[in-house]
């Protein structure tokens, strides 16, 4: 028989166990999956923040882990919603796992009073099993982004071209860090923050965001430090107005891979090419703080033009799509 319960993120070694099943079910078949890794997880989990409640849920058979689920909310802002991430290894499948865990789900969110349930998925085809199962359970597909990938070290060649080819960034300067923001720019990044929140396209997701606030950004900063190297870049005019920024993410317990976050130009800086200025002068930070990590990542919305563009002049090329769900379930339909 199959049983769920909330397991204790400090308890070795049954949270091993719980991150080994999750690992193993959320990579099978896929060559490109990003995954937290153990350190940055158990961190997160043993010492929660103020922004969101994230559980780590298992699925026993006996005494055996066959299932794992994150479950997550936010405490700041989309208060009605419940993120779910349901994973089991390919030799457990088919026998109800998943659907006891999503059971788990429903039951706990309905104790919360929330109705909306969101995930991603992260699928090389749109006959992955995760996307079988959650459109079973009435998910609906709301946005579609390709997960591309580039070879590091980045290919010096093209980053010279890119680099002639882009000249001097006209009536711009750029600022770059590594690590938590330099306090003269905490105000202006919180308000770049805010911005990429209202404008990067999430589809039909339903979203209710929190502004940025300088607090609220060193408290998620100091927390992330802990395991991520930040590389940021800034993009003010030449009179010291902020015009965009551009986030990268080194993992400190992942050797392999680097993530190609956020970047965004303000409405009123587009058509000057600065979205390439931000993301040449971050891959030389790149350059700089890398160690072994052999794939920058990044994820674009099949809708966003611009960015496919700028993607694509950069080298990246898709390796699957990351499909974000949504399922709403009134109250009295939850079980
Ligand atoms: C999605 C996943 C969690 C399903 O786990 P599972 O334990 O096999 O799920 P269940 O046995 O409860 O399946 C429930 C139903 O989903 C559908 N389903 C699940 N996998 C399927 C597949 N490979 N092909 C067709 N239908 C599938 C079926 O309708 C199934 O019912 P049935 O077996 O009676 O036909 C598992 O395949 C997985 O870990 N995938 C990778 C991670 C992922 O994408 N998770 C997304 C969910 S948040």
């Amino acid at each position: 028989m199959i049983t769920v319960r909330e397991i204790d993120p400090s308890g070795e070694p049954l949270f091993d166990e719980w991150y080994a099943v999750l690992r193993a079910g959320a990579t099978a078949g896929r060559e490109a999956a990003i995954v937290a890794g153990h350190q940055a997880l158990a961190y997160s989990l043993r010492n929660p923040g103020p922004a969101k409640t994230r559980l780590p849920i298992a699925a026993f058979d006996g005494d055996r882990i066959v299932g794992a689920m994150l479950f997550e909310y936010r405490l700041e802002e989309d208060l009605d919603a419940i993120e779910v991430e349901i994973d089991v290894p390919p030799a457990e499948r088919r026998r109800g796992i998943g659907t006891a865990l999503w059971n788990w789900a429903t039951t706990r969110a309905s104790e919360l009073g929330r109705t909306i349930f969101q995930t991603e998925i992260g699928a090389p085809t749109e006959t992955a099993p995760g996307l079988v199962f959650a459109t079973a359970l009435g998910f609906s597909v709301e946005n579609v982004e390709d997960h591309l990938v580039v070879p590091l070290p980045y290919d010096e060649t093209r980053l010279r071209e890119l680099r002639e080819t882009a000249g001097d960034p006209d009536g711009y300067r750029l600022t770059s860090w590594a690590g938590p923001c330099p306090p003269e720019y905490l105000a202006e990044y919180a308000d770049l923050r805010t911005a990429m929140d209202q404008d990067v396209p999430t589809g039909g997701m339903t979203h209710e965001r929190a502004p940025w606030t300088v607090e609220r950004l060193r408290t998620s900063e100091e927390r992330l430090a802990k395991n991520y190297l930040a590389l940021v870049t800034m993009a003010h005019t030449t009179v010291g107005a902020p015009a965009g920024y551009t986030l990268m993410w080194l993992p400190r317990d992942d050797a392999e891979h680097a993530q190609q976050d956020d970047t965004l130009v303000l409405r009123n800086h587009r058509g000057h090419n600065l979205g390439t200025h931000l993301k040449l002068a971050n891959l030389d930070q790149l350059a700089k703080h890398r160690s072994t990590q052999a794939w920058l990542h990044t994820w674009t919305a099949l809708t966003n033009t611009p960015m496919q563009k700028v993607n694509a002049r950069f080298g990246f090329r898709p390796v699957e799509r990351l499909y974000e769900l949504e399922l709403s379930l009134p109250l009295a339909e939850q079980s």
